[in-house]
Order: C-alpha cells, then sequence, then structure tokens
C-alpha cells in the first residue's frame, strides 16, 4: 500500500513511520509513505497558503490553489506509476466535519492500494477542496489543531490490516472485529501486589480458556459498551454467555 499525505508539516506525519510497527512495514517493502509539503506549491515571495476568509470571521482559510496543485502533481505521479488495471487512490480529506472513522471503515481501505490523506490547518480548507477528495473523515467529535495526528490515526488503524504487517491473524480476533471486545488479559507474574491471574487461564483447559476469553469479552462490552453490543454479531452461544453474565451481574452486591 501506498500512503500519501499532503501537509504543511511533513515531519508531524515522518515520526509515526519511521517506529515500530509502520516501520517494519515500510523496511518489507509491504507499506510505502511520502509526506508533501504543501507549502513546495504555494506561489509568490512569501509561499501563502492560508488566506482571511470571505464575509469576514475569526482565523486563516488554507487556500485551494497550493492544495490543487499538490493533489494534481501526486496524482500524475501515481497515475503513471500504477498499472492500467488497477484503482485510482482515494483520496480522503481529514476534517472535523467527516464522516466518523471506524474499524469497518479501516478494513474497508486496508484493502486499496493507494490513499492520499489532505491535512488541513487553521480554520479549515477552502470549501472547493472538498470536490475533489473521494472521502471525508474525521476520528471523532473534538477538534484537533490540523488534520495531521486525524491522518495519522487513520495510517495507523488501516496500515496495521494491510496482509503480511502484523506476524499472526491477530486483527480478526480482536476488539471491534466482531463489535465484541476483548477480555482481561494477562501475562507472568502469576501473583503481583496479591492479584492473580484467574485460574482458567492456566489451567490448560483450551476449551475452557476460549469460553472464559469470550465470556469476559462480552461482559466488558455489556458494562462497558452496550452500544457496540446492540450491534454486534451474536451466535446462540453467545447469546447464552450473555444470559448468564446478566444473571451474574444482578446478583452482584
Ligand atoms: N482536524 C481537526 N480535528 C479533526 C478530527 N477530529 N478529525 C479529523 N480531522 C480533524
Amino acid at each position: 500500500m501506498r500512503i500519501t499525505i499532503l501537509t504543511l508539516f511533513p515531519a508531524m506525519v515522518r515520526a509515526p513511520f519511521e517506529e515500530s510497527m509502520l516501520k517494519r512495514a515500510r523496511d518489507k517493502g509491504l507499506l510505502e509513505m511520502e509526506a508533501v509539503y504543501i507549502r513546495d506549491y504555494a506561489e509568490g515571495r512569501h509561499l501563502v497558503t492560508d488566506d482571511y476568509p470571505f464575509g469576514g470571521g475569526a482565523g486563516l482559510v488554507m487556500k485551494p490553489e497550493p492544495i490543487y496543485r499538490a493533489l494534481t502533481d501526486v496524482l500524475q505521479r501515481s497515475e503513471q506509476k500504477r498499472p492500467p488495471e488497477a484503482r485510482p487512490p482515494r483520496v480522503i480529506l481529514v476534517d472535523p466535519q467527516g464522516e466518523l472513522f471506524s474499524q469497518d471503515k479501516a478494513w474497508e481501505l486496508s484493502r486499496e492500494d493507494e490513499l492520499i490523506f489532505i491535512c488541513g490547518h487553521y480554520e479549515g480548507v477552502d470549501e472547493r477542496v472538498r470536490s475533489w477528495v473521494t472521502d471525508e473523515l474525521s476520528i471523532g467529535d473534538y477538534v484537533l489543531t490540523g488534520g495531521e495526528l486525524a491522518a495519522m490515526v487513520i495510517a495507523d488503524a488501516v496500515g496495521r490490516l494491510v496482509p503480511g504487517v502484523l506476524a499472526e491473524e491477530s486483527p480478526l480476533k480482536e476488539s471491534f472485529a466482531d463489535g465484541v471486545l476483548e477480555g482481561p488479559q494477562y501475562t507472568r507474574p502469576r501473583e503481583f501486589q496479591g492479584l492473580e491471574v484467574p485460574e482458567i487461564l492456566v489451567s490448560g483447559d483450551h476449551a475452557k480458556v476460549a469460553r472464559w476469553r469470550r465470556k469476559e469479552g462480552l461482559r466488558r462490552t455489556l458494562l462497558r459498551r452496550p452500544d457496540l453490543l446492540a450491534r454486534a454479531d451474536l451466535s446462540a452461544e453467545d447469546r447464552k454467555l450473555l444470559a448468564e453474565i446478566r444473571e451474574e451481574e444482578d446478583e452482584r452486591p
């Protein structure tokens, strides 16, 4: 997968790709990333990328021309590189007004060969930028100083789903994969500060361990995120476990 990020702060978006999992993915040739500095496409002596909003108001708005030139350049280079049968890249504007990003969206984007992110700053981008993108995504109902961190959150969540990036099959089992959170996890030591690892996890009975994990995952989801549970993909066994959990929770003092 190729990820290109159009930004006024290239150093900010390069860093996450130089550590940990995303760096390993790049080293293995599974992920390519390029940061494109929007200011390189600005004109005039001062290379201005923002301006006052028409109609007045506080703050500055990012001008359309530098973004347009940067995007056109990136799209042209992409077209020259990709095989004729390949799909054109998704162009994603990260913006608090976008569709809420989710694990489902991460899976959808992980099937693309190329993603281009446009990171807005200041009070936003000129409205015309929206007409050049395929997607507008927000990472949550709060306002960041710019789109860079949001683009990194999305790139991280998507990048780890690209086949081969994670060593094992874990993304299919983890929290949100089927709308149920993961249960508690433990590692050594078996006892720490008086808190013990549940006996069943050290019993060696794999079927019992699997049932316990699913049950505790369901319990967590019921107690912490009932909204997820309402939409979850539940089996008949899950429903039985949930009935047990509800009884247990009702009996709790
Ligand atoms: N830019 C500023 N805030 C944002 C958010 N919550 N999501 C995506 N982009 C943003």
